[in-house]
């Protein structure tokens, strides 16, 4: 099967796999192995929906990667987030259903652990009509896959608990799910602005880290309370918020580096990545390739070393099953993902160069980590040259 993009599907196409309701991802609004109806086409965008699977003879092998149990593990976490906030908004408190959640979130949890060995595709979470809870959904299941990397790093950092306990990823991602909670307490004026917010709509925006920390301390384990306080401190200390000298109550600078705690500073990078590629009322959403891009060029300094390699390493900037076009003209569906050289995957050719449909992709399958001379150039339509060569100017992130 292969992601085709809405405005590229043609009549007669068979879907892979089934379209859920934006409204309720446990639904679905087209199940899989039908015929995609042409005037459905339409309600496909409006709904914001950007690509779906679709069948191709070719591309059977990539159905495995796409794990039809992972995306009903996240629609299960996504309902639990969209009941609880709606009790949240209707209470004005947070009174949570603590162990469905931990059941829940251990559901997709225990299921990323057990396939962690099949190289689980990089599946967000997409068609949605809340972008707070979608948002929520997806830096937990970003946050918890790039977690299970780092069992070492997390029983060192966490060496006040067992070694058991340590690597235990529940309580990074109930923090996830509640990371933005306090976003509630922002004027919509302010949370929905399409353009820049001026200082004093920032410095409100900006206190829905202590709102949420507000709604959730004693609710929740300490341990995720503090992701929903610190998920924007940065290592090199420019996040927020300021810390409150208890003696003075004079704010001091914010926390950086190990002071930040650690499920914090995964959540901080699962955050940025989501936020950066969503769809958003006053943005399209930008393309893996550039958002990783820019995390690695512009924001160097405001990551933990440690977890931006495990970061890398997990997040492809060119999605499995997306068509490409490369510099030699000729138009390819990526098939795996090089951590040791992300923005040249391994990839079937679907048409030459000179626009002949090639009748047997695996007969036509280049490893781009073996010639210099073919990139990347453009996927849906995008120029991403730019991004590509500002990848390659980067040193591969090291092994973890
Ligand atoms: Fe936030
Ligand atoms: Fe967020």
């Amino acid at each position: 099967m292969l992601r085709v993009p809405v405005d590229k599907l043609q009549p007669g196409m068979i879907l892979a796999r089934p379209v859920p309701l934006p409204n309720d991802p446990r639904r679905y609004l087209l199940q899989r192995d039908r015929e995609i109806p042409p005037d459905v086409i339409p309600r496909l965008k409006q709904l914001g929906i950007m690509d779906v699977w679709v069948r191709h003879r070719d591309f059977e092998f990539l159905d495995h990667l796409v794990d039809e149990e992972l995306g009903h593990r996240q629609r299960e976490v996504y309902a639990h987030v969209r009941r609880n906030f709606e009790d949240i908004i209707r209470n004005s408190s947070v009174e949570l259903d603590l162990a469905h959640f931990q059941n829940s979130i251990g559901g997709l949890f225990n299921f990323l652990k057990a396939s962690s060995g099949s190289n689980v595709l990089l599946q967000k979470l997409e068609a949605f009509d809340n972008y707070l809870m979608s948002h929520s959904t997806n830096v937990c299941y970003l946050a918890l896959l790039i977690g299970m990397r780092l069992e070492r790093y997390l029983i060192d950092e966490r060496h006040f608990k067992s070694a058991k306990e340590a690597k235990d990823l529940h309580l990074l991602g109930l923090g996830c799910l509640l990371h933005d909670v306090g976003k509630m307490r922002v004027p919509p004026s302010i949370l929905n602005k399409p353009g820049r917010l001026d200082s004093c709509e920032m410095a409100e925006m900006r206190r829905h880290t202590n709102y949420g920390y507000d709604m959730v301390k004693g609710a929740v384990p300490a341990a995720a309370a503090a992701v929903v306080l610190n998920h924007h401190q940065r290592w090199d200390g420019s996040g927020y918020p300021a810390r409150i000298d208890h003696h003075s109550g004079e704010p001091r600078e914010p926390l950086a580096g190990r002071q930040i705690p650690v499920f914090a500073r995964i959540a901080m990078m699962a955050d940025v990545y989501d936020a950066a590629t969503s769809r958003r009322c006053y943005s399209p959403g930008k393309h893996p390739v550039q958002v990783l891009t820019e995390m690695r060029t512009q924001s160097s300094g405001q990551f933990d070393p440690e977890i931006e390699t495990a970061f890398f390493r997990t997040v492809p900037p060119f999605p499995i099953g997306q068509i490409v076009t490369l510099s030699d003209g000729a138009e390819a569906v990526v098939v795996d993902f090089n951590p040791d050289h992300p923005v040249r995957p391994k990839v079937q050719c679907i048409r030459s160069a000179r626009g002949q449909r090639i009748d047997d992709p695996s007969l036509e399958e280049i490893d781009l980590a073996l010639y210099d001379d073919v990139t990347i150039v453009a996927v849906d339509g995008q120029d991403v040259r730019p991004y590509v060569a500002a990848h390659e100017q980067l040193e591969p992130a090291e092994l973890v």
